[in-house]
C-alpha cells in the first residue's frame, strides 16, 4: 500500500519506496508515506515486521538498500539533532545524572547553562522525576530510565520526534498522566512524530494516522485516518466511535499476522 495524503507543501518527512535487507533478511519492502509538518503517525504490526528498523532509517542510523528518505527535501545520510529518538531500550547516558542526561540535546544546541536547568526541571517535573535530577541512571527503575529518555528527547525540541514504545514499561497510572501530558504538548508545538506502539488505544488516541504494517517483508498494509478533534479528553477512550476504530485497527492487525 503506497500511502499519500499530504498535500507536497510542508512535507516534513518524506519516505520514498523504501526497503532494507540484512544480508539475506529482506526486513522492509517499498514503503512510502510522507508525513507533514505537525503531522503525528502511528505505526502498528506485529513484533519483528521492522517498526525499529524503520525508526532506525529515518533517525539515520541505517541505510536503506533500496529507496531514500528526506527531512525537509534534503536527504537523510545520517543522525542529526533535528531528529530526536525515544529507543525501545532506553539509551540514557549511564555517566550522566537524570538533569544532565535531559540537558545533552540543549548543550548539544548551544543553550546556556541557566535557560536549558530551567528547561530541563521542566521536562523532569513533567514525566514525575522531580527529587531524582542529580541521580545516575544506574540508581533508577527501567520505567524511570525510560522516562528521563521521553524527558531528554522532548526537551530537544527536535523537528522531529522518534518514539519506539516510549511508555510500554510503565504501569497503567503513569503510562495514561504521561500519554495524556505527551497529547497536550503535541497540541501545543505541533512536533512531527512517529511513534510506535503495540497499544492500540494508545496509538488511537494519540496519533492523527495510524499504519498498520504486515511482516516477510515488512510492508503498510492498512491506514486509518484518525477523525478525533483536539483537544482530546479521557473520555474519548470510551467513546463508540473510539471503539469501533479500535476493533477496525485489531481487525487489520489480525490481516497482518498479530495475535491477540
Ligand atoms: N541490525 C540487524 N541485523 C540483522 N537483523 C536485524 C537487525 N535489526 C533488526 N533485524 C531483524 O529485522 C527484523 C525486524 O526487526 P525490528 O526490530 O525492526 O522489528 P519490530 O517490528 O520493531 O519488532 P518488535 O515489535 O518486537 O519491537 C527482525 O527479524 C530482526 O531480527
Ligand atoms: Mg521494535
Amino acid at each position: 500500500m503506497t500511502t499519500d495524503t499530504s498535500t507536497g507543501n510542508g512535507v516534513k518527512l518524506d519516505l520514498r519506496n523504501v526497503s532494507i535487507y540484512f544480508d539475506d533478511l529482506h526486513v522492509l519492502d517499498d514503503i512510502s508515506f510522507r508525513l507533514a509538518q505537525g503531522d503525528f503517525v502511528s505505526l502498528l504490526g506485529p513484533s519483528g515486521c521492522g517498526k525499529s528498523t524503520l525508526l532506525n532509517l529515518v533517525a539515520g542510523l541505517l541505510t536503506p538498500t533500496g529507496g531514500e528518505i528526506s527531512r525537509d527535501d534534503m536527504l537523510v545520510t545520517g543522525p542529526g539533532p533535528d531528529r530526536s529518538m525515544v529507543f525501545q531500550d532506553d539509551a540514557v547516558f549511564p555517566w550522566y545524572t537524570v538533569v544532565q542526561n535531559v540537558e545533552y540535546g540543549l548543550r548539544v544546541k548551544g543553550v546556556e547553562k541557566k535557560e536549558r536547568r530551567v528547561k530541563a526541571q521542566g521536562f523532569i517535573d513533567l514525566v514525575g522525576l522531580t527529587g531524582r535530577e542529580d541521580a545516575y541512571p544506574y540508581q533508577l527503575s527501567g520505567g524511570m530510565r525510560k522516562r528521563v529518555d521521553v524527558a531528554r528527547a522532548l526537551a530537544a525540541e527536535p523537528d522531529v520526534l522518534l518514539m519506539d514504545e516510549p511508555f510500554a514499561s510503565l504501569d497503567a497510572m503513569t503510562k495514561t498522566r504521561l500519554q495524556a501530558e505527551f497529547l497536550r504538548i503535541w497540541e501545543d508545538s505541533h512536533t512531527t512524530v512517529l511513534f510506535v506502539t503495540h497499544d492500540v488505544e494508545e496509538a488511537l488516541y494519540l496519533s492523527e494516522r495510524v499504519f498498520v504494517m504486515s511482516t516477510g517483508p515488512g510492508r503498510l498494509s492498512y491506514q486509518l485516518d484518525v477523525p478525533f478533534p483536539h483537544p482530546r479528553e479521557e473520555s474519548l477512550r470510551t467513546s463508540t466511535a473510539f471503539q469501533n476504530h479500535r476493533a477496525e485497527l485489531i481487525q487489520a492487525l489480525h490481516r497482518a499476522g498479530a495475535e491477540f
